[in-house]
């Protein structure tokens, strides 16, 4: 039986090759704590990529009742700069409006919010890529040069009607847009 004692010895002389593989080890995982923290920062810094706790909150259940998410708001307004706003509903198993009309070459900002449940959206043949997230509202900037139509389409399962979730985004020509006079009033494809 062992003897327990205060003079227990670690392993030393004769584990010097154990030793030095334990400080290689020690030396590469911080190697590569400190490569995934300069990414991060990298990211941050050059790219504009924000962590997710920079976020906006909504009532998720109460969209309908008013407020920005209000039927009346849900479309494209157009700034007296000609960027664009658009804002949409996602719910299942629709985009409301579900054809969003944008001006080509002027900046576009895309909010969304959910009624529901987890939805996400990307706009084809662009960087355009985002999960909307019920109780928070989701916000893509973004400019589309060329005019023509994209398809948009859910891409977070959200039931069974997910594969039939789909949008369309139609970049017309900007002096094709609403006057002066009704450039408050939101507007999709259909206006
Ligand atoms: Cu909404 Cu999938």
């Amino acid at each position: 039986m062992a003897e327990i004692s205060g003079t227990a010895k670690l392993p030393s002389s004769g584990d010097k090759h154990g030793e030095a593989t334990e400080r290689l080890w020690v030396a590469f995982v911080t190697g590569v704590i400190v490569l995934l923290v300069a990414v991060v920062v990298y990211t941050s810094v050059h790219w504009g990529f924000h962590p997710p706790s920079q976020v906006e909150t909504i009532e998720s259940t109460s969209l309908h009742k008013g407020g920005e998410f209000a039927e009346a708001n849900l479309g494209t307004v157009i700034a007296p700069d000609g960027s664009a706003v658009v804002r949409v509903v996602a719910q299942q198993y629709a985009f409301i409006p579900n054809c969003l009309v944008v001006p080509a070459g002027k900046p576009v900002t895309i909010r969304l919010a959910s009624a529901d449940v987890v939805h996400g959206f990307i706009v084809e043949g662009t960087n355009v890529n985002a999960m909307v997230v019920p109780g928070y509202v989701t916000t893509v900037r973004t400019t589309f040069q060329e005019p023509g139509e994209r398809l948009m389409p859910c891409h977070e399962f959200c039931g069974v009607g997910h594969q039939a979730m789909w949008a369309h985004v139609r970049v017309v020509d900007a002096s094709s847009f609403p006057t002066d006079a009704d450039k408050q009033k939101a507007v999709n494809c259909a206006s």
